[in-house]
């Protein structure tokens, strides 16, 4: 099931489907609060007010045109403006794909970098940070590539490191040294089996792993995940390492389980809200899917109702 919907994530046929289809809309509002600009600032604004921390991602993966890549930029440079207009700064970042700066156009590596270097310099000028994601493992060592060149001018940058690749032990030590902002996630991609962990034991023991090397490191560890069992162990870390207050954070999408956002924000801990937004959220939304059957369910229903 999770590789047919990662499969249907790409197929343009559905989406349009799913595009003219209202009730599938209400669910997708779930996870995706708005299309502008506007919805953007207004759920940041909320979530500042119920003391969590946002990373905005105007939504758009696999431009392969330069001018999608160059309304992505703009978006982005429009949304920090505004950000920063709205004194949103100290509680928001955003967070990018190499893919949507233009990884994949002829001399992608170097026009994603000057436009993350555009981005970076954005959020320098209004306060805050950029993250850039991470995408499937053909994209992997370009994108550390990526993040390495934006540090050098822009030091905070963030950058993400999935569990279930065989590889990541090694970049997590490489990248938890001082200043290193790195987002541990499980990997939301269908991968090889002889590059990646398949099962769900697996890819938690090796979340786990990632983590304690990430919280011995002086770096600041995101623990992006919403798995009970993995949010209750990196707790119990938390308790046995010996690292300043603030100097992690966890990290959950938006609507997915907001009342744990709450749970961990009342007990001290910085949260924050992977807050996607735009017109383009189907490949988002199908990978949303993917990861949990209820989700799936939550959609039949809504079909069904119609
Ligand atoms: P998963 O979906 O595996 O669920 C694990 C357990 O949690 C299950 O038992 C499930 O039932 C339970 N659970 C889930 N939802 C629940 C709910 N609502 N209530 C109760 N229990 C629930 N990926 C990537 O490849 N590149 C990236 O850049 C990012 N960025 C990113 C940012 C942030 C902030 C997050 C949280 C995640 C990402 N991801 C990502 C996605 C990530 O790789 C992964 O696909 C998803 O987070 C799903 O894995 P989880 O660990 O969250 O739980």
């Amino acid at each position: 099931m999770n590789r047919l919907l990662n499969a249907l994530a790409k197929n343009d046929r559905v989406k349009e489907f799913a595009l003219g289809f209202p009730p599938a809309r209400a669910v997708v509002d779930r996870f995706v609060p708005g299309e502008t600009t506007d919805d953007a600032i207004a759920t940041v604004a909320r979530l500042r007010d119920a003391g969590l921390y946002a990373t905005v991602d105007h939504l758009g993966e696999y431009a392969d045109r330069p001018e999608a890549v160059e309304a992505q930029v703009a978006e982005y440079l429009t949304l920090l403006e505004r950000l920063g207009a709205a004194s949103l700064t100290s509680h928001a970042e955003v967070s990018v794909k190499a893919s949507a700066l233009g990884l994949g156009l002829p001399d992608g590596e170097r026009v994603a970098l000057e436009n993350a270097r555009r981005i970076c310099a954005a959020a320098d000028a209004v306060g805050t940070t950029v993250t850039i994601d991470m995408e499937d493992h053909r994209d992997t060592d370009a994108t550390l590539r990526l993040l390495a060149a934006c540090r050098e001018d822009f030091p905070a940058t963030g950058g993400v490191l999935q569990a279930m690749l065989h590889r990541t032990p090694e970049d997590c030590r490489r990248l938890s040294g001082p200043g290193s902002r790195i987002r541990l996630c499980k990997g939301a991609y269908d991968e090889p089996a002889s590059l990646a962990h398949a099962t769900t034991p697996a890819i938690r023991q090796a979340y786990l792993r990632c983590l304690r090397i990430l919280l011995r490191g002086e770096g600041h560890p995101m623990i992006a995940t919403h798995d009970p069992v993995l949010i209750e162990a990196a707790l119990g870390y938390l308790e046995l390492v010996d690292r300043p207050p603030n100097a992690h954070e966890f990290q959950m999408l938006y609507g997915v389980r907001p009342a744990e956002e709450r749970r961990l924000a009342a007990v001290g801990h910085r949260v924050r809200v992977y807050v996607p937004y735009g017109t383009d959220w189907y490949g988002y939304f199908m990978r949303r899917l993917a990861e949990k059957p209820a989700n799936l369910a939550l959609l039949g229903r809504a079909l069904v109702a119609r």
